[in-house]
């Protein structure tokens, strides 16, 4: 996944610096003001994926940053700019995806092994969520 890959705005690929040990293990180095470009104030994660038809996110962020990781397995990640949408396989656990501002994004198609981790720019507010897709629409279209 290359960043002329992304055709949604307020997006683009973080690659992290990676050393394969294999056998032994990899290792990825994620820095805030770095390799990802803001302070890193939150980290989660989500795994224990095992329901096929689950589908997160649905939602975007008004003014959040964040960059989500697959760091184990596989899902599909579909993301919306409310002009461009696009839909990419995450399974490459050093490349992550930039979801910036006003993205809609949904997560689905996980492998059962699937461990999603995302860096976050801010603590966790409930206000900087939108929630129904119609009023993500009218946001982003400056629709009043
Ligand atoms: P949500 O962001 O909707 O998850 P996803 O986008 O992966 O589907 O969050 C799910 C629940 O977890 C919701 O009740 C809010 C809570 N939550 C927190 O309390 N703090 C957090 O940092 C996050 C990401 C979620």
């Amino acid at each position: 996944m290359e960043n002329k890959d992304i055709i949604v705005k307020n997006s683009g690929v973080i690659k992290l610096q990676s050393f394969d040990d294999f056998p032994d293990g990899n290792i990825s180095i994620a820095e805030g003001k770095k390799s990802v470009p803001f302070e890193i104030k939150r980290v989660y994660f989500i795994n224990n994926l095992f329901n096929k038809k689950s589908v997160r996110g649905k939602h975007a962020h008004k003014k959040l940053e964040q960059i989500i990781f697959c760091v184990n397995g596989r899902f599909t990640l579909d993301f919306d700019d409310g002009v461009n949408k696009q839909s990419i396989v995450l399974e490459d656990a050093h490349s992550g995806i930039r979801l910036g501002p006003m993205l809609w994004h949904e997560m689905r198609g996980f492998s059962n092994d699937c461990v999603i981790l995302v860096l976050a720019s801010d603590y966790y507010n409930e206000d900087d969520y939108i929630r129904n897709y119609d009023e993500f629409l009218k946001v982003v279209n400056n629709i009043k």
